[in-house]
């Protein structure tokens, strides 16, 4: 966001060239940070800041760049001992405030964010810049909060003397205190450089403590108490030449700061005395120390009432500490730190915290925050002092906090749980959903708080709109840390593998409190402030589960981002739809609380509505479908474009041959398409080919026949959305407006090409599915599933049932058009693997496709056929196919041609070979080449292991193969029959272990590339078999043996390209079910024990803040839903190890939460940063609360003023005088 720029008549009088200057080095400090110095969006933001200035005299801060300068500007503050928190200082850009009235608003959240209930948080409010000297914003209060001081008639002051002449001033605007000790003073503003109102303080908004003594009982009846929120409003921020004379920054309390300088200084409470006196010290003697027997104890009193109220505070001890350790991470990462010895060694036991001894340099950097006139004094009123501000009640501002939802999906579940929690978020947040390939990751630091939601995909890769993102992550950490490491073998694989461990390990530690996280410099990332949350989606048939989102979470992590709630997954497998409900729920009710918006606002409405949990049924929004007045519907590529937001490309059909033979009862196919030249379509072997289908017509008719439509399914229309217009003059009249997203075309065209009627529906749809249902019995059935629990998980798991199946078993539904072409998903396209060269074959892509068909109900149920596929073996001439080419990074022919190749491809997964042994043959024209002649040339070896059923039923591309070996291409081939008659079965990885020397030698000793490519589980069994060669004839451990595979993985030598679940779907998918279903009657079938209901809160990943002990029903949502699950083979075993552990839990044993097993079982390990555990942060902030305020106030002289002037020697020859006094340095302690 960019404000708009106005003339600035103070920068005006600044010559140009300053203002430009200034300006300049702040932009490039900028692009530096988010590491893109040098880069065109570098060059052109300079470029257009100088226009600005050129034209208007001044220019104006994007959001980030604002975000970044205040942070700077509190990094540089040369006196501020609390600087290591400088990265999660939350910024609330206000820049668009006009009026007094949005100003206290928004001061009124930054109270309400930054008390936080105790657990105090940094915070600045930045209101609109310096535009002309007469027209400042300014907050005139020295803190947000303080309290009134009444000068009696003998020269007394009751309550704070610091503020007599501002209540004062206050009085004479009309404001009337009670005339007490601590009379909340009311916040007086100014806008516009109008004269300002004043507003009474919003009691409820200032958190107080009333101070008592952990061993003198005497001390709580002194009625002392002070406020736990302080706050520096009268200093001016200073970015890139640009001003800001309104900018309320909050921090918290080092205790001395109101003990000693508050409640026991002579010139404010002076209370010494009389506590000195409660003592029974000897006063008449200043040997007695009595002064600083009763200083210590005020201190003592002082951290003591701030902890027992659960209020943040730091001792001076514990914050000079954390100063020595940002002292030395600032060396080590920008080679300095200003820092002005005598305002961080505190005053009180200076010489006995570690930061006396340390040296220091004192010298100004900008951004910076600086010191202004007190207005209270220079002001000139235009009008009369009265001046009473309008009382606003804040919920205006309530929604300013920002939330994005960011999602990496492939199939789209992602993208509609994102949608799902976009919208509960919007009952409170100011939300945008946002695909993470669309995100501009240069303003991921102006978050402030970031859901995220991946799915995985691969092997444990992100899916592919998550992999720039990803990157951007993956080199900010590196950056970050100044790892000198290479991202290039990063950049190959993407594998997100070695995160789930790292996930596991944070998630294991023990709650952390954020005192521990805060002072420590390692965690103030650049993302210090942004709060996350990170939902996994994925399936544990696959062994790296939701890899991705442990990465995200991870990642997120390092960069000193903050965990709202401990990441949760939810399992393709079971109970997705529940866990990600109670995520959902828990997130947003956490995110609420951490934002302060829970008051009044009625969440679990909220969470019903959205989440359907309620009882009501959603009803849909109400549409129509009308004739369209143009004749012609939107071209198809067209369409896609405008619906997926991805340029496809139509190709032609050339040919299709069936790879199996005829006496096969299955297909695979070559399909050659004709790409008529488009530059776009090029491509190399391993690319992947994005192919959008059309559904099979007998669905499409199914679904018709069910449907009402206008006139005819064929006829163009446009969907259309229906608002109440209450302006019209015969009263209410609903306008139609077209739904913009939906192209203009017949609804049969829309349910055939761009609508998804296969996938079983979502319980979302069918909750909708069910307000059209006439009959109760189909309408509670359809709500049952609706609820996304057990029942629908085996309902979806039996049937697959598509739409058409849908709408014909729930016989009363009667559905109309428009409900289904505004709430069905889209149909998602399909991905395939290259299978030629396009050297061999210019302008043609060949695709190797098994044709899906299956029977549902474990080979009882109707007769099912892949759309893709079945769609790819019927087109003809006539059609054309849209697609797009994905590359594949990874998936390459080694660039040095002498290292040997093993590919290994059962079935289909042969596809990505033909196209490399076809490029082989064309770059190295190997035509009669022989073996010798090939080693002669250096080239290596290139073996394919290829399997399927029967030599004379499914060996794809023999001929070809053949032809290839015959040529010297190929130099060896290892073929698995699985179901060679009087033949024992084997598979590829059989093969390998056969021929274990030669894989050994081809891999190991010449550091070859190994290609996998299919099914998932085949590609992990693979994998253990390579492992099993490297150990066993390399003689290693398997450990040794596992870490060189993974070393291939990161050097870029192993490469999989994975279809997902293709082998054996059925009876892959049955087992898992039932192992699952296993776990599930285990847990609910065990009678709950006393022991089981006091299993810790902690545990449960998504309950964290609420629930005092777990139910059966948390239970079986633990173990159903949100178990990240192993992979199926070890994965099979293991996930017998885990139900042992379940029941072993269950049954009462070792309930300890911190038991890392345990973790492992539930899924939910032990949330280390739950809200509802996060404990009031340590460290600190000012040495003195005051010091932005003290000085001016105290010391009116410039000379004495908050900032001197830069020295890059040691300051220590001359210490401002913060009292009114000056000393020498040398020898002399500093007298405070
Ligand atoms: C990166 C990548 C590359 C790929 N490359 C290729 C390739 O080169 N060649 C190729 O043929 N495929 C390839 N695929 C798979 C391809 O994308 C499609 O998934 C496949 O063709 C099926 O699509 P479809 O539309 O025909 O079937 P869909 O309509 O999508 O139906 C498939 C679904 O049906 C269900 N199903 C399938 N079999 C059964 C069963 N026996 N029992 C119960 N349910 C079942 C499963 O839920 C499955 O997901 C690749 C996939 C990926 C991710
Ligand atoms: N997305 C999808 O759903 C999708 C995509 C593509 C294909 N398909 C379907 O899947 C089927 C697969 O077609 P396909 O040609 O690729 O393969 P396929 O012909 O079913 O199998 C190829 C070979 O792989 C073997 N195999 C099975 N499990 C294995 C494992 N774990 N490790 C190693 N080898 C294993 C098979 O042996 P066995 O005799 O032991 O099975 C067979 O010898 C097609 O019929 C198609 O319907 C589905
Ligand atoms: C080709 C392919 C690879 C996959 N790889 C993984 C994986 O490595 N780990 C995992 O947990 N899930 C994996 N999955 C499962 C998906 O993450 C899961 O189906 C998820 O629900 C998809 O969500 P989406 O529709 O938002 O992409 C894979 C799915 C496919 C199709």
């Amino acid at each position: 966001m960019t404000s708009h720029p106005e003339p600035n008549s103070e920068q005006a009088r600044m010559s140009e060239y300053d203002i430009i200057k200034a300006a300049s080095e702040f932009i490039d400090q900028y692009f530096q940070h988010v590491h893109r110095m040098g880069s065109d969006a570098h060059e052109k933001r300079l470029a257009e800041v100088r226009e600005m200035i050129e034209k208007t005299g001044t220019y104006s801060l994007t959001a980030p760049e604002l975000n970044f300068g205040a942070k700077t500007a509190w990094r540089n503050s040369s006196r501020c001992v609390g600087r290591i928190q400088w990265s999660k200082l939350q910024v609330f850009d206000c820049r668009r405030v006009g009026n007094v009235k949005g100003m206290f608003d928004a001061i009124c959240k930054h109270l309400q964010y930054a008390t936080n209930k105790g657990n105090i948080r940094c915070a600045i409010t930045i209101f609109p810049g310096r535009t002309a000297k007469n027209r400042d914003f300014r907050v005139w209060n020295s803190q947000l909060i303080g309290y009134a001081g009444y000068r009696q008639p003998d020269g007394s002051v009751i309550g704070d003397p610091k503020n007599v002449e501002f209540t004062k001033l206050c009085q004479q605007m009309g404001w009337s205190g009670n005339g007490g000790k601590f009379d909340l003073l009311p916040l007086v503003l100014q806008a516009k450089g109008l004269d300002p109102e004043y507003f009474e303080f919003p009691q409820h908004l200032a958190l107080e403590v009333q101070l008592s003594h952990p061993k003198f009982d005497w001390f709580a009846d002194l009625g002392l108490k002070w406020f736990a929120l302080p706050s520096a409003s009268s200093m001016m921020l200073e970015i890139g030449g640009l001003q800001f004379p309104a900018c309320p920054f909050s921090y918290w309390y080092v205790g001395n700061d109101i003990g000693a300088k508050i409640i026991c200084d002579p010139l404010r409470y002076t209370m010494l005395e009389t506590i000195a006196n409660k003592m029974g010290l000897d006063t008449d003697k200043e040997s007695s120390l009595w002064r600083d027997f009763a200083l210590l104890e005020t201190n003592i009193a002082v951290l003591n009432s701030f902890e027992q109220n659960n209020v943040t505070i730091t001792d001076h001890h514990t914050i000079a500490k954390s100063f020595l350790e940002h002292l030395e991470s600032e060396y080590k990462t920008r080679g300095g730190c200003p820092a002005d010895w005598a305002w961080i060694v505190p005053s009180l036991s200076n010489n006995i915290t570690p930061v006396y001894q340390q040296e220091m340099i004192n010298y100004q950097l900008k951004p910076n925050f600086m010191h202004q006139d007190d207005i209270v004094q220079s002001y000139k009123w235009k009008g009369k002092k009265t001046n009473r501000g309008y009382l606003g009640d804040g919920d205006a501002l309530s929604k300013r906090y920002k939330a994005t939802i960011l999602y990496a999906s492939e199939g789209g579940k992602g993208e509609r749980y994102g949608r799902t929690i976009c919208e509960l978020y919007k009952h409170a947040f100011d939300t945008k959903l946002v695909s993470m390939e669309k995100y501009d990751v240069s303003e991921i630091e102006d978050e402030e708080l970031l859901i995220i939601i991946a799915s995985t995909f691969g092997n444990g890769q992100p899916p592919f709109s998550g992999e720039g993102f990803f990157q951007h992550l993956e080199d900010m950490v590196l950056l970050n840390s100044n790892v000198a490491e290479t991202k290039e073998s990063k950049r190959l694989t993407q594998s997100c593998e070695k995160y789930i461990s790292l996930q596991k390990e944070q998630n294991s530690k023990p709650n952390g409190s954020r005192m521990s996280i805060e002072t420590s410099s390692s965690n103030a990332g650049i993302l210090g402030n942004i709060r996350y949350a990170v939902f996994g989606i994925g399936c544990s048939v696959y062994p790296l589960y939701c890899a991705f989102a442990s990465a995200m979470d991870v990642l997120f992590h390092q960069l000193g981002g903050e965990r709202l709630v401990a990441m949760a997954t939810g399992d393709d497998m079971s109970g997705q739809e529940e866990a990600f409900q109670e995520w959902a729920a828990n997130v947003f009710k956490t995110s609420c609380e951490e934002f302060c918006l829970n008051d009044g606002m009625n969440l679990d409405l909220a969470i019903a509505n959205v989440l359907g949990t309620g009882e009501d049924v959603l009803f849909p929004e109400r549409f129509r479908v009308s004739v369209a007045t143009e004749q012609r519907e939107t071209d198809i590529c067209e369409a896609i474009e405008h619906l997926h937001g991805k340029k496809v490309y139509p190709c032609g059909f050339i040919s299709r041959l069936n790879l199996q033979s005829e006496s096969s009862t299955r297909q695979t196919i070559l399909i050659q398409l004709d790409t008529q030249g488009a530059p776009e379509l090029e491509y190399e072997p391993g690319d992947h080919v994005v192919v959008y289908p059309t559904n099979e017509r007998t669905v499409v008719q199914r679904v018709l026949r069910r449907l009402d439509y206008v006139r005819s399914p064929d006829v163009v229309c446009r969907v259309e959305t229906g608002k109440k217009s209450e302006k019209a003059r015969l009263g209410n009249v609903k306008v139609w407006t077209p739904v913009s997203h939906l192209p203009l075309c017949s609804v049969r065209r829309a349910i055939e090409k761009y609508l998804d009627i296969t996938t079983p529906p979502t319980p979302e749809f069918l909750r909708m599915l069910a307000a059209h249902a006439t009959s109760p019995k189909d309408r509670e059935r359809l709500l049952l599933l609706g609820k996304g629990g057990v029942d629908y998980d085996d309902w979806v798991f039996e049937s697959q049932s598509n739409l058409g199946e849908v709408l014909e078993s729930f016989p009363s539904l009667r559905v109309p058009s428009s409900f289904l072409l505004t709430h069905l998903p889209l149909l998602k396209p399909r991905y395939y693997t290259v299978s030629s060269s396009s050297k061999m074959y210019p302008n043609q892509i060949h695709l190797t496709v098994a044709v899906v068909k299956y029977r549902t109900r474990g080979g009882r149920g109707a007769t099912h056929n892949g759309v893709c596929s079945s769609w790819l073996n019927q087109i003809s001439q006539n059609d054309i196919v849209p697609l797009y080419i994905k590359k594949s990074n990874a998936f390459r022919l080694p660039e040095d041609v002498s290292k040997p190749i093993v590919m290994v491809g059962p079935g289909c997964g042969i596809a990505p070979f033909r196209g490399f042994w076809q490029q082989r043959q064309v770059d190295l024209q190997f035509s009669g080449t022989s073996r010798s002649e090939r080693r002669r040339l250096g080239i290596g070896d290139m073996i394919l292991v290829f399997g399927c059923r029967q030599s004379e039923e499914d060996y794809l591309y023999e001929p070809e193969i053949a032809e290839a070996k015959e040529d010297g291409t190929i130099s060896n081939i290892f073929t698995a029959f699985s179901r060679e008659p009087d033949q024992p079965k084997k598979h590829v990885q059989d093969m390998m272990k056969d021929n274990s020397r030669q894989m050994y030698r081809a891999i190991y000793r010449n550091d070859g590339h190994l290609y996998v490519c299919g099914d998932i589980i085949m590609a992990n069994q693979v994998r253990q078999t390579i492992q099993w060669i490297v150990s066993h004839h390399g003689d290693m451990s398997e450990e040794k043996a596992d870490e060189y595979i993974s070393d291939m993985v990161d050097s870029g030598r192993y490469h999989e390209d994975i279809f997902g679940i293709t082998l054996n779907v059925t009876s892959v998918l049955e087992k898992i079910r039932s192992e699952k279903r296993r776990a599930r009657v285990l847990v609910l079938g065990d009678t709950p024990s006393p022991r089981r209901q006091q299993v810790s809160p902690r545990r449960s990943m998504t309950r964290t803040t609420s629930s005092p002990s777990l139910h059966m029903q948390d239970l079986r949502a633990k173990f159903t839903s949100s178990s990240p699950s192993p992979p199926l083979e070890g994965g099979v075993h293991k996930l017998r190890r885990r139900i042992t552990a379940t029941v072993l839990l269950e049954d009462g044993h070792d309930d300890d939460a911190s038991d890392p097993e345990a973790d492992q079982v539930d899924g939910t390990s032990s949330s280390p940063l739950s809200a509802s555990h996060i404990r009031a942060p340590r460290g600190g902030f000012f040495g003195d609360s005051d010091s932005y305020t003290r000085a001016p106030y105290r010391s009116p002289s410039p000379s004495r003023g908050l900032y001197r002037s830069p020295s890059p020697s040691r300051d220590r020859g001359y210490y401002p005088d913060l009292r009114g006094r000056r000393s020498t340095a040398e020898g002399a302690k500093l007298i405070r």
